[in-house]
């Protein structure tokens, strides 16, 4: 919202400016947009258009994971989705609940869960080892 000011005619802003993690979660959520147009559009593509599903099995993964290439695709693509749906579900929540505890209660669990995946997640992907699928 805008306001002119009768004596010098100069327009103020009256927006209530939100506070910088909101912001920078807003930046993020575009951010990991333009990521995710490569890496999960990417993902589809290659893994289940490309790829039949039906040749999804552990073997192919090991194929894949034995290149440090996949693993970073598969990295990225992890640290950018789970992070990205999550805070996209607060959004949605914060829209529906308006009890602040309640709400401040369901955020550390989200943050929990985003910490734990990407930090599970993250370990399984940097230490598999494809050698004994390899032969
Ligand atoms: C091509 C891939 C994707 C693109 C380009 C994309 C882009 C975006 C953008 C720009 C927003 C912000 C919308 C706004 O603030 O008005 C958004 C919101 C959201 N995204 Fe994605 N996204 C992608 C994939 C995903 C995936 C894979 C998930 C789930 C894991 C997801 C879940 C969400 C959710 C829950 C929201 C919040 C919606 C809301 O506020 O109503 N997105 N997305």
């Amino acid at each position: 919202m805008a306001a002119i000011t009768e004596k010098t005619g100069i327009t103020r802003r009256k927006v209530q400016i939100q506070s910088n993690f909101e912001r920078r979660a807003f930046l993020f959520m575009r951010l990991s947009g333009i990521a995710l147009l490569i890496l999960a559009v990417g993902h589809m593509l290659i893994q289940h258009v490309l790829n039949s599903s039906t040749n999804l099995t552990i073997m192919f993964v090991a194929e894949q994971w034995n290149s440090w290439g996949w693993k970073l695709f598969d990295f990225l693509l992890l640290v950018f989705t789970v992070p990205h749906g999550i805070n996209g579900l607060r959004n949605i929540l914060e829209d529906y609940i308006h009890n602040e505890s309640l709400m401040k209660g369901i955020n550390i669990l989200l943050l929990i869960f985003v910490v734990a995946t990407l930090l599970w997640a993250g370990y399984a992907i940097i230490n598999f080892d494809s050698t004994p699928f390899m032969n």
